[in-house]
């Protein structure tokens, strides 16, 4: 038995499709991954998390971020930042990009973001961290979401002190990380923290951390009462970890595999242009031809050719079949119907 993850539930009167959310990853959530998780069974979507000091400057590649394509929704664009004045005013700027959710992040543990005041480092902050959500939930009618660590400290239990005065704030969902920021990814998540935040607030809560499996996303919901479940690494490259999630479990064929990942690598080559889609993408040839699907050398051959023609032309040469595959699913997907905002410089549509 067990939850039903095909439920449909609401955040802040947003309705979410499934209890499976695709995490944010900074260098991962690009268009492409989010289209392709909500094609296989995400019911929320998130970009990786956007500067609020780059959306204030106007900063081409920051902005880039904003791009919301017509069949991602619902999604939500999660913003990083300390100051609840910009914070509110990169809220309404995701608002008018077309996204349905605003998510804050409180959970970056990187000393980049950390030393800044932003991320993770605002647990440590309640008052502060309670008037950025107060700040942005004023300055936008979409409802405001936040993500956050345990705390800052290992064996921290400050999630349960700022969770409540952020949802006093105006936060209509909290997602909850449960490893402090210290940690990083090392141990394990411990997901009785997740539970015992379920029990303290009165919005949906979403586990977030080493959801791999339908067996694990099952036994996270059915202990914590958690209402939706978040999958960030496991679906790295892997598209069908999702559908297994959802419970279908399928063993991709060479081609479905080689087809996925040339669609993926046309998408963010539209987005990001060839040139920084180039080097962005030699992460996810590991990623999807890894787990022994294809033998090391091929992946590493990938690595070093220099344009991505010579990549796909090796792809289609390694699976013949996957072209006609390839042509199935751009069909089924059609064009991208992006929303522009006036705001945006001309040339990040031009070349994408
Ligand atoms: C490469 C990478 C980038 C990440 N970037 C973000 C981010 O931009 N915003 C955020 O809230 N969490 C970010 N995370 C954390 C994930 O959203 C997620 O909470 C974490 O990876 C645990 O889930 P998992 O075990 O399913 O990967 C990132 C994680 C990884 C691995």
């Amino acid at each position: 038995m067990g939850v039903d993850l095909r439920e449909t539930w609401t955040l802040g009167g947003v309705e979410i499709p499934s209890r499976l959310v695709l995490a944010p990853m900074a260098g991962v959530s690009v268009q492409a991954f989010r289209r392709q998780g909500r094609r296989y069974g995400a019911g929320l979507v998130c970009s990786e998390m956007v500067s609020v000091a780059g959306i204030q400057h106007r900063n081409e590649r920051t902005l880039g971020y904003l791009r919301v394509a017509a069949d991602e929704h619902p999604l939500a664009i999660q913003i990083f930042g300390s100051d609840p004045a910009a914070m509110a005013e990169a809220a309404r700027m995701v608002e008018a990009a077309g996204a349905d959710i605003v998510d804050i992040n409180f959970g970056c543990p990187v000393k980049k973001v950390t030393k800044t005041g932003a991320g993770a480092s605002l647990l440590d902050d309640p008052d502060q961290a309670a008037r950025i959500v107060g700040a942005v939930a004023g300055a936008t009618a979409l409802p405001v979401s936040v993500k956050m660590r345990r705390g800052t400290a290992d064996g921290s239990r400050d999630f349960l002190v700022v969770g409540p005065r952020l949802v006093e704030a105006g936060a209509a969902s909290l997602t909850l990380h449960p490893r402090s920021a210290k940690q990083m990814y090392t141990g394990q998540a411990d997901h009785t923290l997740t539970a015992e935040l379920v029990a303290a607030v009165d919005v949906p809560v979403i586990a977030s951390g080493d959801i791999t499996s339908r067996a694990r996303a099952q036994a996270v919901l059915a202990t914590t009462g958690a209402t939706a479940v978040m999958v960030g690494r496991a679906a790295q490259g892997d598209p069908w970890a999702l559908r297994e999630i959802m419970g279908e479990p399928c063993d991709p064929s060479r081609e479905e595999i080689v087809a996925e990942l040339l669609l993926f690598i046309r998408e963010t080559v539209r987005e990001l242009g060839e040139f920084r889609a180039t080097g962005f993408l030699k992460k996810f040839y590991g990623w999807y031809l890894g787990r022994g699907r294809f033998p090391k050398p091929f992946k590493q051959e990938l690595v070093t050719l220099k344009t991505i023609d010579e990549v796909e032309l090796r792809l289609l040469a390694a699976a013949p079949g996957a072209a006609e595959v390839l042509e199935r699913l751009e069909a089924d997907l059609g064009p991208v119907d992006e929303i522009v905002l006036d705001s945006l410089p001309i040339s990040l549509y031009g070349g994408g």
